[in-house]
């Protein structure tokens, strides 16, 4: 979920839309704002996009502070009722929240009983509760100070008081949220992005944090009520970045993006003599840990496993790698000196925060590589490797995945003794080929539509890395065009799965890697002799006639950098094809702050 706020001298409506258009990446089952002037507080939401929030928008109402939101559904089905902003049984205070209250049931039976709610949102419990204390005779200050200290879960909250137009009350613990200043007006945004069009100014709010912000001050205080002091800081995003030009989706101008990425990636690793190199720390706090463990989800997660074959093959350094939603309960045994590693574009994805509190708190150091400076996972790790892709708008990763394979690829090869490779002019060839392959885009729109325009589902095979990287590829096709895809270990399918395959089922199959490249193409065969329709993706130098793409060669350990793309453009055309909304597909959020 995201959410913006905004107290000053213009028109807060069109400045709170424009902000959650930004932030829509964060969530988009439903929206709203709440805008407030001297007669009162007027809400407007509505069940799906900003699009839709707008048309519901009275813009004749006429104020010049606000809040708003957009959710991506956790407590309650995604409908208009359940849409933010929430209000207190008598209207009087209104608010927006990002996050999960776990102890709402319990709250509500102590102090709520009697009030009836209209949602099913913990959101909702929070205004009543503050309405609550305040109606036992405490200012709104102090009621929301005490619902912070009874709430268990996290929240990023932002609070309209009916009575008091000039404040909006501010409060963050395990959520984002930022504080940004500008000249006679301040704003409230989970992202400096939303936020940017007003101010590159923003404050970093810590957890357990509450902000009175005025048109001209913010005052940031603890729960006990000391104030705290906290000099803003500047956002360094360019508003060009974030918008998508002429293309038609994020996606697509995220892929074509990816050889500049790489070359980037290693123009910013690399030291004044042109070598690859990253800061001493890491690299000693890396070579001083017995066991590396890394931490990530999603296609993060994927990117992962190809960092563990760098690592263990360069470098020598045993990794486990794991989801991070399971690790917080399921902790394998730890070595003596462990490193934890959070692979995480947005850097604020809640289970794997949940995962960096908990090492932190073990007394362990970790180390996060994430799209996103100053992000939470960045901020609370001992150090960070930045991905510098530049921002991801499109739900789908794609350039984050292939920058988080280089950056993993650059670090084990600068921790590592004696590496059997010549990374720097890997990448620069890895670079070119991810060109030539995203030059050659009908070729995939015209795959799409021979392999994926009617089916049910699909299968991706591979192995070794081509393995990791036929899961990326069945994620990818999963999120954008609902098609249901599985990646396998090209050996895996025939023990169970294979059951599935009927005529004309598409099986998609890497072969990059020479030593396996055979048996890959055993396992085609036996899918085939079942009716399978088979897609193989090769490398040149080992390419056969029936091939449905051969892409050009790069090193075996940096193949899939070039590997992936074949699977994303292919997921993307296939979206395309089929009618879906691909920067945003349904049911799905970018960055998910909750666990
Ligand atoms: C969400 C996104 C995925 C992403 C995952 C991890 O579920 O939809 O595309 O891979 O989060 O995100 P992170 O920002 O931690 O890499």
């Amino acid at each position: 979920c995201g959410i913006v706020g905004y107290i000053g001298q213009l028109d807060a409506k069109e400045i709170l839309l424009k902000g959650l258009e930004k932030l829509e990446y964060r969530g988009y089952d439903s929206a709203g704002i709440a805008v407030e002037n001297a007669a009162g507080v007027q809400v407007f939401k509505e069940k799906g996009r900003i699009a839709d929030l707008r048309d519901v928008v009275d813009m004749t109402v006429d104020a010049t502070t606000g809040i708003g939101h957009t959710r991506w559904a956790t407590h309650g089905v995604p409908n208009y009722v359940n849409a933010h902003p929430h209000q207190s049984a008598s209207k009087r205070f209104t608010l927006v929240h990002n996050g999960v209250i776990e102890n709402y049931h319990l709250l509500q039976d102590e102090y709520l009983q009697g009030v009836t709610m209209t949602s099913d949102t913990d959101s909702e419990v929070i205004a009543q509760l503050i309405e609550h204390f305040s109606n036992e005779g405490m200012t709104t200050a102090e009621a929301f100070r005490k619902t912070l200290t009874l709430v268990e879960g996290s929240y990023a909250l932002a609070l309209l008081d009916a009575e008091e137009a000039d404040v909006i009350y501010v409060a963050k613990k395990g959520s984002p949220l930022l504080v940004g200043v500008g000249e006679q007006f301040n704003v409230v945004a989970s992202d400096a992005m939303a936020m940017l069009h007003v101010t590159d100014q923003f404050i970093e709010l810590h957890d357990k944090e509450m902000v009175i912000v005025t048109a001209d001050s913010i005052q940031i205080q603890k729960l006990d009520g000391t104030v705290v002091e906290r000099a803003p800081y500047k956002a360094e995003l360019d508003l060009s970045d974030i918008d998508k030009g002429t293309y038609p989706h994020y996606m697509l101008k995220e892929m074509d993006e990816q050889p500049a990425v790489v070359r980037r990636i290693t123009q910013k690793y690399e030291n004044e003599a042109g070598q690859l190199t990253i800061d001493p720390a890491i690299q000693q706090a890396i070579q001083e840990a017995d066991r590396l463990y890394i931490i990530a989800a999603g296609t993060s997660y994927h990117a992962g496993l190809i960092g563990k074959q760098y690592f263990e093959k360069l470098a020598k350094i045993p990794v486990e790698v794991h989801i991070a939603s399971e690790f917080g309960y399921n902790m394998p045994l730890l070595s003596k000196k462990p490193l934890f590693i959070f692979i995480s574009q947005s850097g604020e994805t809640a289970d794997s925060r949940q995962v960096l509190v908990k090492v932190k708190e073990l007394g362990y150091q970790a180390l996060t590589m994430t799209n996103a400076p100053g992000s939470t996972l960045s901020r609370e790790a001992d150090y960070t490797l930045l991905l510098h892709a530049g921002p991801e708008i499109a739900v789908a990763s794609t350039k984050a995945y292939v920058a988080q394979v280089a950056v993993l690829a650059i670090t084990a090869y600068v921790v590592a003794d004696q590496p059997e490779i010549e990374l720097k002019k890997e990448l620069g060839i890895a670079a070119n080929a991810i060109q030539s392959i995203i030059d050659r885009k009908e070729e995939f729109a015209k795959l799409a539509e021979s392999f994926l325009a009617t089916t049910r589902n699909a299968f991706f095979i591979g192995r070794g890395m081509d393995y990791y990287v036929s899961m990326e590829g069945a994620l990818k096709l999963k999120e954008i065009s609902y098609i249901q895809a599985e990646g396998f270990a090209g050996g895996e399918l025939k023990h169970g799965t294979i059951a599935l395959i009927e005529d004309g089922t598409p099986v998609i199959a890497l072969a990059t890697q020479k030593e396996v490249a055979l048996n890959l193409r055993g396992n085609v065969k036996e899918v085939v002799a079942r009716g399978a329709n088979p897609c193989i993706i090769s490398m040149e130098g080992m390419e056969e006639a029936n091939d449905a793409i051969t892409i050009p060669h790069v090193h075996p350990l940096l193949s899939p950098l070039a590997a992936v793309v074949p699977v994303q453009l292919i997921s993307y055309y296939a979206a395309l094809q089929r009618g879906c909304d691909v920067d945003k597909p349904r049911n799905l959020a970018k960055s998910v702050t909750v666990e």
